[in-house]
């Protein structure tokens, strides 16, 4: 692996982004402004990002750091978000650990053999560093590129990353995950626990190179039950979180569909929790008590007339008023089909309404 960077010898308070408004609000200090940034920001809803991708597959870009830090930052100059997300998918830690994958263009990500029985577990291998060293090298280039600005490093957690393998691709009812979950708790318990252990691994990796956040995303945890959660889910994800508590870095915690799992989610060992748009920011606020929140404009909103871009805009900005800490987001990524000038005014317009 590369040699240590500064950010390895300077703790979290004494880097560059530590006065940022994205951070301060991840630790519920004072903002000069509501800080924003949105999931999927890097992607197919920029033309730029589409030319540079042309001819490249998915995991072959997120292999190339010259790739990913030109991705990485697009956004950023484009739209003047608080924050950049490093330009990867959950699926990278999965595939240098060695299992056959593909992301799909149009599908997601789709393995090659599902892992179902206890003789399948033995290809879920830990992660070595030096396999993603191509992570520790891009979080490096864009680190000394952003100055200033936060870079979230990110990784799926156990159950998304669990649905994926099990399920084999995208799912609507995750039966085959559920089958396994219910039908063979042990496999289940060690198959999250060997995913844990690799999402640990990869999160370090961003952290130790210089990322100034993390989340987690448990992007379809969301199917299941509070108590099943807290059974099957819960103790993983927070192996993971409670993992990088010595880090010190804010650490931020997302799914869809959430709403009564918040606060078992937060328990996990979340800093920050993310929140889609189902669930008003003031209630979820009550559910998460002392934790800021990150959230929640509806993605399909961005589709409708200015105005009532305008009118939700305002909305979850006063939602998020009376809460510890807000940080403007999409309530789950940015759709393809977005108007990225409309992105942009998103910003800009809650950087105005919410100047302090
Ligand atoms: O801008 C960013 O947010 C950073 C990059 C990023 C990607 N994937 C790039 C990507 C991030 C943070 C992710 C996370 C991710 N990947 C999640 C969690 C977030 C969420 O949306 O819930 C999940 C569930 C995945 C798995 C995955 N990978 C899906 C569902 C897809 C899209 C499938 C499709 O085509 O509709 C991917 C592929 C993917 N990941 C693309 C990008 C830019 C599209 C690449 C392509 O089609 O060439």
């Amino acid at each position: 692996m590369a040699v240590m960077s500064s950010a390895e010898q300077t703790s979290p308070a004494d880097r560059p982004t530590a006065g940022s408004a994205f951070v301060r609000a991840c630790r519920g200090e004072p903002v000069p402004h509501t800080p924003v940034w949105f999931m999927r920001q890097a992607g197919r809803s920029l033309p730029e990002y589409r030319e540079l991708r042309a001819g490249v597959r998915m995991l072959e870009s997120c292999r190339r750091p010259d790739l990913v830090t030109e991705i990485t930052l697009q956004p950023v100059r484009r739209h003047g978000v608080d924050a950049a997300i490093f330009f990867s998918d959950i699926m990278v830690p999965l595939d240098a650990a060695g299992i056959d994958l593909d992301i799909v263009a149009g599908t997601g990500p789709v393995v090659a053999e599902p892992v179902r029985t206890l003789a399948d577990l033995d290809r879920v291998r830990p992660l070595d560093p030096a396999a993603v060293s191509y992570v520790d090298e891009a979080v490096r280039l864009l680190t000394a590129e952003l100055g200033a600005t936060p870079l979230i490093g990110f990784a799926g957690a156990p159950f998304t990353l669990a649905s994926y393998l099990v399920e084999g691709g995208p799912s609507r009812n995750h039966t085959q995950t559920k089958a396994l979950m219910y039908g063979d708790p042990q496999l289940w318990h060690a198959l999250l626990d060997r995913l844990a252990d690799i999402t640990l691994t990869f999160l370090r990796v961003q952290i130790a190179a210089g990322v100034s956040a993390v989340q987690l995303f448990d992007s379809w945890v969301g199917a299941l039950s509070e108590a099943d959660y807290r059974e099957y889910v819960q103790p993983h994800s927070r192996k993971v979180l409670s993992g990088l508590a010595d880090a010190g870095l804010p650490r931020i915690h997302f799914g869809v569909g959430t709403g009564l799992l918040l606060p078992a989610m937060a328990q996990a060992g979340a800093d920050v929790v993310g929140v889609d748009w189902r669930t008003p920011l003031d209630q979820a606020a009550k559910l998460v008590p002392g934790h800021p929140v990150q959230g929640n404009l509806d993605p399909a909103v961005l589709f409708a007339p200015w105005e009532v871009v305008e009118r939700e805009v305002r909305r979850v900005l006063a939602e998020g008023r009376n809460t510890p800490g807000h940080i403007f987001n999409l309530g789950h990524g940015v759709l393809p089909e977005t108007d990225p000038t409309v992105l942009t005014r998103v910003v800009e317009l809650v950087h105005t309404l919410s100047a302090r």
